[in-house]
């Protein structure tokens, strides 16, 4: 009998026919935003799913949907999905890591630059026409990047990459702050130097964040780490909501405690801290940091890759290619 899946959230369309092959597939190519019990209706009698980060798989949910053996989710991050309520229950997760890794780390770059140069504020300015009427030599003047200091909070894969294009790009210095030091040929390949947190915020001239959410990176950036940063400093989140204190961050941006944020990720999003919507030193895109279409498309095809892979098609047929909870897998073998 063929198995019956979930794509949550449109994608593209010859992806998901292409699910067609092998799974009777439900899909939402309206791309309709959920309720968390309309999800749960949705996935009944399902055994996979193609999950987005707007989706929460939690302990309710696995549940009231015990048929469900795969949960895929397109992203390299995961916090929407309860890893170890999954794995008690036997569902496999994976995630979409590597082929995003440029994409994003290109977004976070060109995000720190908008937010540097100013480049958000002063583009409303010409929209309104105000350019006519002004013009003095110092209008948004900003910050430098090149030759600066970039302080990385997180050096994973995004870092790593984000690092080089500093280092060998830009000029710049790199110093980095991450749970566990990085092996000296990984360091030297990015030419980035290992600092205590507490160096990494005093001495950056742009602090990027792209450290996984998890409860102990909740609110890694807080007013006491804000308050330590240079007042010329830039902040830029790519990670995830909540690991910057998004009401911190509008209260540092309002006072000049540093000089401007640029934020992908927000705490609750697509809501948006109502503060950050008022302080003009900010640039604020809608979590687009992998959204170029051929990445996009990798994603969905390795998250396709993987659903398939959990039933024994596809070129991955029965190995998965990026599992998060592995241990599901090798169970799965051992009873079987
Ligand atoms: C990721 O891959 O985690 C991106 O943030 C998209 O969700």
């Amino acid at each position: 009998m063929r198995a019956s899946v979930l794509v949550t959230r449109a994608s593209f369309a010859d992806i998901v026919d292409s699910l067609r092959d092998h799974f009777d597939v439900s899909d939402n190519a309206d791309d309709t935003v959920w309720s968390q019990p309309e999800l749960i209706a949705r996935l009944q009698g399902k055994s996979g799913a193609i999950t987005h980060g707007s989706d929460r798989i939690d302990a309710t949910l696995l549940d009231a949907c015990p048929e469900l053996r795969a949960v895929c989710n397109v992203g390299v991050g995961y916090n929407n999905v309860d890893v170890d309520a999954c794995t008690r229950r036997g569902v496999l997760v994976t995630n979409t890591p590597g082929v995003l890794t440029d994409t994003t780390a290109d977004f976070g770059f060109a995000l720190m630059m908008a937010t540097a140069r100013r480049i958000a504020e002063s583009e409303h300015f010409v929209r309104r026409g105000e350019w006519q009427k002004t013009g003095r030599y110092d209008m948004f003047v900003g910050s430098d990047i090149h030759h600066a200091t970039l302080g990385i909070l997180g050096m994973g894969r995004i870092g790593q990459a984000i690092a080089k294009r500093g280092a060998f790009g830009f000029d710049m210095r790199v110093i980095y702050h991450n749970r566990s030091r990085l092996p000296a040929d990984i360091e030297a390949a990015s030419r980035a130097q290992y600092v205590d947190k507490d160096t990494l915020l005093r001495e950056a001239d742009h602090l990027i964040v792209v450290v996984p959410y998890s409860a102990s990176s909740h609110h890694a950036i807080g007013a006491r780490e804000l308050s330590r940063m240079k007042r010329t400093a830039t902040l830029t989140n790519i990670a995830r909501g909540g690991v910057v204190d998004d009401a911190a961050l509008a209260e540092a941006l309002r006072n000049q405690t540093i000089a401007a944020a640029g934020l992908d990720v927000f705490e609750g999003e697509p809501e948006i801290h109502p503060e950050l919507l008022t302080v003009p030193n900010i640039v604020l895109t809608p979590h687009i940091g992998s959204a170029s279409v051929a990445t996009r498309r990798a994603m969905a095809l390795l998250a396709a890759g993987n659903l398939s892979a959990v039933f024994g098609y596809g070129k991955f047929a029965g190995q998965p290619p990026s599992p998060v909870n592995p241990q599901v897998l090798s169970h799965r073998a051992s009873a079987s």
